[in-house]
């Protein structure tokens, strides 16, 4: 176990945090090295970054997540009791059950069914408006198909509200201000809403259908044989939807990477399905979203000629290792085709927007192929609108976690062509 070291308070958290996506590259530049020793308010951190570099990450004799965490995280991004948080055993059973639901294609293709056809019925509303924002209107279209899927019930005229809060838990996790409060505030309306769910399923007071997400989170036994706490119940389904929703961060980078290289339009817009998962792999591996992960070292081990101390705080920079020359020869080059072109599969610790590694008994992200199959739906789409740009800000700033276009991308929307 991790000794009693000092947990990272919310100060430091937000220290972490607050020289954005190039903090840890710049520290790489200045070094000349690749990995780089600092410390935050009394504690060692590590930030390390290449394959070789994720695959000593992912190896739980060299790194665990519990206690490390940061309580602002998990009072925002995560819940308490994710499954972010586990380890050994008790990961293993809690991942199975995220596996089970959001790694099998058979799931997926409703998923998606429902955000296409959620799209498709915004439009026309869309059109009547003299201009919409992107960002905001994906985390509708998202919010109204994953609860449906999902088998949570959600009125029509409750989304956009329940939209806004699941976007506010990630927009507040990498910040103290207004927005980390916005956050924890959604953080407990949204538990206490699907914590009573929960309840009310295993009580019979409500039904949901067979194999739904809901039914199976509510059913689920945990390592010691029990069925969750409602609470971490509800935290669990926050971590299949919210992230979920999340993927309007890409759709809104999808808008702007359609305004700035607008040669890929047409060929999107095509809707061939391989130009489309190449758009979905290079806009996560371009734009910023999740910044670095990680966890601490258990006991001392070393890396890269460093001594990591037991305690010791280790991030893997994934925005680093996604813009690392050696692993994309041309990272600031905005290029689908990279993807078409590669002569051989994409390697489980290069890409990592996600993570890296297996997710089936590791932290990577389960939702991965739901990501790149909604998104690359949603892409197509986007590219098919007939659409004016107006005027606005659409610097992205990278001191800014999450980062989006300042305007979250204003569209006046004619129609669909195409
Ligand atoms: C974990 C990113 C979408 C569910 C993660 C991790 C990252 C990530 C960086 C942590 C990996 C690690 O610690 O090793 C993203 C991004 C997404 C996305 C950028 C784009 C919107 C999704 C979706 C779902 C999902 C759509 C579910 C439908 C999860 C869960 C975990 C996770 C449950 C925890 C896994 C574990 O701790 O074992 N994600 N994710 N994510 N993600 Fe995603």
């Amino acid at each position: 176990t991790v000794p009693a070291m000092r947990r990272p308070r919310l100060d430091n958290s937000v220290r972490l945090f607050t020289q954005g996506y190039a903090w840890l590259p710049d520290k790489r530049r200045a070094l000349g090295r690749r990995t780089v020793p600092t410390r935050l308010g009394g504690l060692p951190v590590f930030g390390i970054e290449g394959p070789e570099a994720a695959r000593f990450l992912y190896d739980e004799d060299h790194v665990r997540r519990a206690h490390a965490i940061p309580e602002p995280v998990q009072g925002t991004l995560f819940g308490k009791g994710a499954v972010h948080t586990l380890d050994g055993h008790e990961h293993r059973v809690r991942k199975a059950m995220f596996v089970a639901l959001l790694m099998d294609d058979d799931r997926i293709a409703p998923l998606v069914e429902g955000v296409t056809a959620a799209w498709d019925a915004a439009v026309p509303g869309w059109v009547r408006r003299e201009q919409v924002v992107l960002f905001e209107e994906a985390r509708v279209v998202l919010t109204r198909a994953v609860c449906d899927w999902a088998g949570v019930p959600l009125p029509e005229d409750e989304a956009p509200a329940v939209a806004r809060d699941l976007t506010a838990l990630v927009d507040g996790f990498a910040t103290g201000g207004p927005r980390h409060w916005r956050a924890r505030r959604a953080r407990g309306r949204r538990e206490a809403w699907l914590a009573r769910l929960v309840d009310d399923v295993r009580s019979g007071a409500a039904t949901t259908p067979q194999g739904s997400v809901v039914d199976v989170v509510a059913r689920h036994r945990d390592a010691d044989g029990e069925h969750l706490d409602p609470h971490v119940a509800a935290v669990e389904l926050l971590n299949v939807i919210r992230p979920t929703v999340a993927i309007s961060w890409f759709v809104a980078f999808s808008g702007h990477a359609l305004v700035r290289w607008p040669r890929y339009r047409k060929q999107l817009a095509g809707g061939d399905p391989a130009f489309a998962e190449a758009w979905a792999h290079e806009v996560r591996r371009f734009y910023p979203f999740a910044p670095f992960i990680g966890g601490r070292a258990p006991q001392a081990v070393e890396w890269d000629g460093e001594r990591i101390p037991a305690g010791a705080m280790v991030l893997l920079d994934l925005y680093g290792q996604d813009h690392d020359a050696d692993l994309w020869g041309d990272p600031y080059t905005f290029r689908p085709e990279r993807f078409l072109d590669r002569e051989r599969e994409i390697g489980a610790f290069e890409l990592v927007p996600q993570g890296a590694g297996d997710p089936r008994t590791n932290h990577r992200c389960p939702g991965e192929q739901v990501t790149v199959a909604v998104l690359s739906a949603l892409a197509v789409r986007l590219a098919r609108l007939d659409v004016e740009v107006p005027e606005q800000d659409l610097r992205i700033s990278l001191r800014r976690i999450p980062a989006l276009p300042a305007s979250g991308m204003v569209l006046r929307v004619h129609g669909t062509s195409g």
